[in-house]
């Protein structure tokens, strides 16, 4: 897995390096050497039997907002009757509710509840993700979901991204919420609470402008910065996070062919929400234009109460493969190295030195956990040389 660069764009990602009847020598938690078994020449006091199995790294999510409070099953019937995301969110719905029930949890009970989805995750063989604040909306609830994440877990790395601007609290407006927002990264910029901060850039919520303004002076407090953009509306969140140099533009559901092209010339990953579609019932996001265009691709499963209640990634390769039409190389590089990439962490490929995040699958090559659909094809996950997980 080592390709010598730290993420895959355009052609390039349609390559794997595979080792065929290989094997994997760790000590404590770190890779040591691999190879095939014929040129093996260590001695182990553990040995794992892998016989018709498969070995990866584990898998990265760059894109999830796992602490909050309540669930929203209750909307389901606005959904059926025909209620859009935005509508439903405008009538003081959606997002909205979910920030009055995080409002009323104690930090023990966000934890407690993001425990189980990381666990959960974990048993789909992921060991990295990235989580997003952003149902507190006020000072403190925001800080409360920032520092419930710190320290929370052993079994996965956390990299953590502020989203104050997630949505305008009902007696305020965008400038007003805005303002409250950069006043909160200027005061804990140095708190270590955060890696990024991001900006939901949509209609009716926070325009190109606003946007704009808010991630460069984020950029410029020293965060690294994502987007959600061009999820529902085509406004040009693309274009954006191309010009100001984002780590990362999620969704991008409704992005233009300029956009497109313009994210292929920069270093941005295209963080890809399959998921999202799937749930919303939308379009999907023009993959294989972007792929054609050169760009940097990572998908993801947008874990959050509304429209994604989904913590399973392999389904999402299974929704990459059936409606995005990547192949299967490209979606192992897009659930590894390249999420790592966008989130400036050392993870997501296992070669000599690199820390022992891997996963042992049921499944005799790549292209199967792909083409399985909506189950489980996990057998075993170690995080740091240990064994966190055993599915039965
Ligand atoms: O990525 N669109 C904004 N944020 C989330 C949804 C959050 C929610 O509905 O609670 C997303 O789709
Ligand atoms: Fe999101």
């Amino acid at each position: 897995m080592d390709y010598g660069k730290p993420y895959l764009r355009g052609k390039e990602l349609d390559q794997l390096k595979i080792v065929e009847h290989a094997y994997l020598y760790i000590v404590n938690d770190k890779v040591v050497d691999y190879g095939t078994m014929e040129e093996m020449n260590h001695s182990a006091n553990v040995v794992i039997d892998c016989t018709n199995k498969m070995i990866t790294p584990g898998l990265v999510d760059p894109h999830t907002h796992l602490i909050f409070g309540g669930s929203r099953e209750k909307e389901i019937a606005l959904k059926l009757q025909g209620a859009s995301y935005l509508e439903i969110l405008n009538m003081g719905l959606g997002i909205h509710s979910t920030v009055e029930a995080t409002k009323n949890a104690s930090i023990n009970e966000l934890q407690e509840k993001a425990l189980k989805v990381i666990d959960t995750m974990n048993g789909f063989g992921v060991t990295s993700l990235e989580c997003k604040s952003g149902y507190g909306l006020d000072e403190d609830t925001e800080l409360k979901q920032l520092k419930a994440l710190v320290n929370l877990t052993n079994n996965m790395n956390i990299k953590s991204t502020f989203l104050g601007a997630h949505a305008i609290p009902k007696d305020s407006d965008s400038k007003t919420q805005l303002s409250k927002m950069i006043s909160f990264i200027e005061k804990y910029k140095d708190s270590n609470l955060f890696q990024f901060v991001d900006i939901f850039c949509e209609d009716s919520v926070f325009n190109i402008a606003e946007s704009e303004e808010y991630l460069l002076k984020s950029k410029e407090l020293g965060f690294g910065i994502r987007i959600h953009g061009d999820e529902i509306k085509p406004l040009g969140g693309a274009e954006l996070a191309a010009r100001i140099g984002a780590n990362s533009a999620d969704h991008l559901i409704g992005s233009s062919i300029e956009g497109i092209k313009a994210l292929g010339k920069s270093n941005t990953v295209c963080n890809l929400l399959p998921g999202t579609s799937f749930y919303l019932n939308k379009s999907y996001a023009k993959a294989r234009t972007m792929i054609d265009n050169n760009c940097i691709i990572g998908l993801s499963t947008d874990y959050n109460p509304g429209s994604s209640p989904c913590e399973n990634i392999q389904f999402i390769m299974n929704l990459a493969l059936l409606k995005y039409k990547m192949t299967p190389k490209e979606i192992w590089n897009a659930v590894t190295i390249n999420p790592a990439y966008s989130l400036n962490l050392n993870a997501g490929t296992l070669k000599i030195g690199s820390t022992a995040d891997f996963v042992i699958w049921n499944a005799q090559n790549h292209e199967y956990v792909v083409y399985h659909n909506a189950v489980n094809d996990v057998d075993k996950v170690y995080k740091s040389g240990k064994l966190i997980k055993e599915v039965v």
